[in-house]
């Protein structure tokens, strides 16, 4: 098997509220966006991946190893990276503390192997300045970078990053894009969003999630090229089933049939995106 990650006939329900079943996925290197928009059951994936939460039925298989097996799981945790969507930094803590702490978690039992560890996934991030203060004084993207430094800890090779560009400006957001590039090298990076930026920016692959589907699997490219021919420039206002909204120069932007003075516009990754969600993103829903 080449994927790190296999997954097969995976269900997932919350009492009565069914987030997922019979979901299949296989994850091999590189940079993987999970877009969806909020409800699509992204965080329950995730959370499942991360085996930190327990699906009802299916199969998965993380690294060769098998969650479901208590002593395989106590293993894939330590070599699975996992940032949740609030991670649960601790504010008195200083920066390597914190670290250090998620290190122990993982049993990196002996000392000085932890402190380098420490030292080394901080320097990943760019925070070996900063392992000194406390995380209630680091700005919102330092903080984000020490969560992903804690993800580090043992250089594992699945990363699962649950909105991991919530709350960054530009500068902070091309930071960790220039980060996640460079750990999607020789890893699989597993990221969720429901922003197409990160996605057209960062990502080898992208699955588009909508109610506990896989609606869409493939480059951000080939997610643009799925709206092409179907998005246009109106100068009036389409039908209310039409996915459409208002651009700065006051024309209408339109995902799907041509309207009556509709003339084409080149599609982007938003649109394609837009194209899959259907009823859900139309105008009012
Ligand atoms: N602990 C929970 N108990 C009950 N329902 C939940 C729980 N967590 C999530 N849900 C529901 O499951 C669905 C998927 O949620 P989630 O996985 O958080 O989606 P996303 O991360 O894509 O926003 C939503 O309808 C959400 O309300
Ligand atoms: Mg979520």
């Amino acid at each position: 098997m080449n994927a790190n990650v296999e997954v097969r006939e995976l269900c997932k329900r919350y009492g009565s509220k069914k987030v997922f079943e019979g979901l299949d996925l296989e994850l091999g290197e590189g940079v993987i966006g999970l877009l969806g928009p909020n409800g699509a059951g992204k965080t329950t994936l995730l959370r499942c991946l991360a085996t930190a939460l327990t699906p009802d039925s299916g199969r998965t298989e993380i690294l060769g190893l098998d969650p479901t097996h208590w002593s395989q799981r106590t293993e894939l945790r330590k070599l699975i990276g996992y940032l949740p969507q609030n991670p649960g930094l601790y504010p008195h803590f200083t920066a390597a503390a914190m670290v250090d702490y998620i290190a122990r978690l993982k049993e990196v039992t002996d000392r000085r192997i932890r402190k380098g560890e420490v030292q080394r996934v901080l320097a990943e991030v760019d925070l070996a300045e900063a392992a000194g203060t406390r995380v209630r004084k680091l700005s919102g993207g330092m903080r984000q970078r020490l969560g992903i430094a804690q993800t580090l800890i043992g250089d594992p090779k699945f990363l699962i990053l649950d909105e991991p560009t919530v709350g960054l400006d530009p500068e902070q957001r091309m930071r960790f894009r220039t980060l996640t590039s460079r750990l999607g090298q020789g890893r699989t990076v597993l990221l969720s969003t429901h922003q197409t930026e990160d996605i057209a920016a960062l990502c080898d692959r992208v699955i588009v999630f909508s109610e506990g589907k896989v609606v869409f699997d493939g480059t951000a490219p080939e997610l643009a090229d799925a709206a092409s021919g179907r998005v246009w420039a109106s100068g009036t206002q389409p039908a209310a089933a039409q996915v459409f909204w208002r651009t700065a120069d006051g024309r209408y932007r339109v995902v799907g049939e041509r309207p009556p003075d509709g003339t084409p516009v080149a599609p982007t990754v938003e649109d394609g995106y837009l194209q899959f969600l259907g009823a859900g993103a139309r105008a009012g829903a």
